[in-house]
């Protein structure tokens, strides 16, 4: 068989996990999110108060974009929110006039489609909706680049258009453009528009992700999301045992929501390694053979960035206590610890003895960017791992054996 016939069959045998394995997609149906009822009431609370806006934040593979998505997927099924909603994400080099082109370009079309009441409606921006024409050729466009379409100007634009709009990835952008956005937000709300938006980024605190912008706090309900209870770490697995016909001996759920640590990303990355291959060789029941392979397989499909950072921070030609040392910080996940826990843990589980020295040299390399900053320094002498995802990161590589 070639390699075509062979990657084809096997993905036919293992389609199926996809429908409730999804470590690299974010979660777009209300059904399939565990576990954040509170946040969703606390969503649609804010999209549906005049003059209020809303901001989701939290660390990485958290679950925020499927959150956010879930949420006005679902808002929208029941009638709660707009039956229009624009979705924008954004990357370092996103403009404001990017963010807000969806809804400009849809004014736009609505207005040729019903001139007669959208000349009513819109009949004052015309000529600035026109800038957005979808048929709007290149040159057109390098002018609309000069002409200043600015945060109060769409605001009067948008503020008869009931709708959403998500931005999400909202960190990468410029202070320029947060500022811009935030600006935007704070007119619709003086204008008391329906125009809402939902702000979706990485961010230890809501005020670091809209770049300390005050006049819009006010009018922005911030929620910072939490990691995912195991109770409902377990559901997901469950449901996809039921889905597939497969089931998880009690030992393995446990070892996936324990390398999980609160990370709905590790749960169906694991879960979708280990379903796959107890397919593959025609088991229903994933026991610590299929689990073991499913683990390196895991390791190996990480999310790049993670996967280089710890790589950099344990590779070494001249010693193999890296690793080591990776796996005792890890057990105190992502709190701080000062280097003295860190040689008691070292001891407990190498039974090595480091001296402060030699802990020295190792946190000087391990907090620079050669070695992928995988530690930061907190105060003198207490640490903490940077990547809150990383502890399960190198739990994993360590039950690996890699
Ligand atoms: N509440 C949840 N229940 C089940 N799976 C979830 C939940 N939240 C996120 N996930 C899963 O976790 C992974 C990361 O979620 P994502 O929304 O992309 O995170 P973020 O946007 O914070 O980086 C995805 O595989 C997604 O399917
Ligand atoms: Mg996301």
């Amino acid at each position: 068989m070639d390699v075509f016939k062979s990657f084809k069959s096997e993905k036919e045998k293992t389609q199926s996990v996809d429908n409730f394995f999804t470590p690299s997609k974010p979660i777009s149906s209300p059904e399939n999110l565990r576990g954040r009822n509170e946040e969703i009431a606390k969503i649609l609370g804010a999209l549906t108060t005049p003059g209020m806006h809303c901001m989701i934040y939290g660390d990485r593979g958290i679950g925020k974009s499927s959150l956010a998505l879930s949420t006005l997927e679902g808002g929208k099924e029941h009638e709660i929110l707009p039956e229009f909603i624009f979705q924008y994400r954004c990357i370092k080099r996103t403009s404001f006039k990017d963010i807000i082109e969806k809804p400009a370009i849809f004014i736009d079309s609505s207005y040729k489609a019903n001139k007669i009441e959208s000349v009513k409606k819109y009949g004052a921006r015309a000529k600035l909706l026109d800038l957005f024409s979808v048929e709007g050729s290149r040159e057109e466009k390098i002018i609309i680049e000069k002409e200043e379409l600015t945060a109060n100007k769409a605001a009067s634009t948008f503020q008869n258009l009931d709708s959403i709009l998500l931005i999400d990835e909202f960190d990468v952008v410029s202070d320029e453009v947060k500022h811009e956005v935030a600006e935007f937000v704070k007119q619709l709300s003086d204008l008391g528009s329906p125009f809402k938006v939902l702000i979706v980024g990485i961010g230890s605190d809501g005020e670091a992700l809209i770049a300390g912008h005050q006049s819009v706090i006010r009018c922005m309900h911030e929620i910072k999301l939490p990691r995912v209870e195991d109770k409902y770490l377990e559901e997901i697995i469950t449901n996809g045992e039921l889905g597939l016909s497969l089931n998880f001996t009690p030992a393995i759920k446990e070892r996936i929501i324990e390398i999980s640590s609160g990370f709905p990303y590790f749960t169906h990355l694991l879960c979708k390694e280990s379903s796959e291959q107890a397919i593959r060789e025609n088991k229903q029941t994933i026991d610590d053979e299929v689990f073991s392979k499913a683990l390196m397989q895991a390791v190996k499909n990480t999310e790049g960035q993670l996967k280089r950072c710890y790589d950099k921070a344990s590779t070494s030609s001249r010693t193999d206590m890296y690793p080591k040392i990776l796996i005792s910080a890890a057990k105190f996940n992502n709190e701080q610890f000062t280097v003295k826990q860190w040689i008691e843990q070292i001891n407990s589980d190498h039974n090595i003895e480091l001296t402060y020295g030699s802990m020295n040299n190792y946190t000087g390399k391990l907090t620079k960017p050669s070695r992928g900053n995988v530690l930061m320094l907190v105060r003198r002498g207490v640490y903490k791992i940077t990547d809150p995802r990383m502890p399960s990161y190198i739990l994993m590589c360590h039950l690996a054996g890699s």
